[in-house]
């Protein structure tokens, strides 16, 4: 990147080795247990000052299908930033979309995250990083995690962290779909699947213990027997192909198998970096896009600047 006044920023898409789902709140928002990772797939933003904000995308080389339309969430974290930091100069944001639409793995979210911390440095750098994440909370629930990244602990509607001291790194292989699963309606399925089985959800979550544990000591195979996501039922009521699939990749070989977000990506976890790839070529033909990813300690970082 030659342009000296440009910033170059990754952000990492997220899944949930754990999801655990309440009651809805008044606020439209489900009350949430959950552990979040950040892993290394990545879309590439870069910024640099412009006459006028704009936000253009691309597809990297392994993207499929449509790229992400305007309004998206990217300007409207650079509105938000041009708001809180008086003065700023306005940005023009292109972003290459390696992190597939709808899939459950955060990509509007991160790139949101990515744009406000390469907003602060295009800026100077001078915005403190609560006053970061107090912006990233007007953006969505897990804005402020993908900000962060690493692997944490979130209550509330997924955006009070407790970071995780989840040292080892952890290897996935991830089973990512053709089409889309939209979070509003995979939450709205989960409702309505509450009230038809006549069971509210508990208010009193189960605490992720043993995952944390597990992660924390690096032992994948408590790990993969402590994954879970409560959205699973309601994503899959909506795309039955997933049941399959899910199986399918446990059979492939991976420890445990766990749907990331609201889908309809789906998480194995493997052994090792070895293993994650001789489980990812037998799901080759299972998906139409398999990735091998690695835990990452961070979220949104900036790789070049001026
Ligand atoms: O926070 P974000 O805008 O990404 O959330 C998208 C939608 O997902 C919300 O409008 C809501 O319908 C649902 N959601 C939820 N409870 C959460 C997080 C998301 O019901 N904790």
């Amino acid at each position: 990147m030659s342009d000296t006044s440009a910033v170059e920023v990754l952000a990492r898409a997220k899944i949930n080795p754990y999801l655990a789902v309440g009651p809805r709140r008044r606020d439209g928002y489900h009350t949430l247990a959950t552990v979040m990772q950040s892993v290394d797939l990545t879309d590439t933003l870069v910024l640099r000052p412009a006459e006028a904000r704009s936000v253009s995308f691309q597809a990297g080389d392994r993207f499929e299908g449509d790229l992400p339309e305007a309004p998206d969430l990217v300007a409207q974290a650079l509105a938000v930033f041009a708001g809180e930091v008086p003065g700023s100069p306005a940005i023009a944001t292109t972003i290459t979309k390696s992190i597939p639409l709808a899939a459950g793995l955060a990509g509007g979210s991160t790139d949101a995250a990515a744009a406000l911390l390469g907003a602060d440095a295009v800026t100077g750098g001078r915005t403190p990083r609560l006053r970061l994440e107090s912006m990233c909370h007007d953006l969505g629930a897990d804005v402020a995690f993908c900000l962060r990244g690493g692997t944490a602990f979130a209550g509330g509607r997924g955006d009070e962290l407790a970071p995780l001291p989840a040292r080892h790194q952890i290897w996935w292989v991830l089973g990512i779909a053709d089409f889309r699963l939209g979070t509003p309606e995979v939450y709205q399925r989960f409702d309505e699947l509450a009230v038809a089985a006549g069971t509210p959800p508990d208010e009193r979550l189960i605490r992720p213990q043993a995952l944390i544990a597990a992660l924390t000591a690096g032992h994948i195979k408590q790990a993969g027997q402590a994954l879970r996501n409560d959205l699973e039922a309601a994503a899959f009521d909506l795309a039955p192909s997933l049941t399959k699939t899910k199986l399918a990749l446990k059979h492939a070989g991976a420890v445990g198998v766990t749907l990331s977000g609201s889908g309809p990506t789906l998480a194995g976890i493997c052994r090792n970096e070895a293993h994650a790839f001789e489980v990812a070529a037998r799901a080759e033909s299972l998906f139409p896009r398999v990735e091998v990813v690695p835990s990452t300690r961070v979220g949104a970082e900036i790789v070049s600047g001026p």
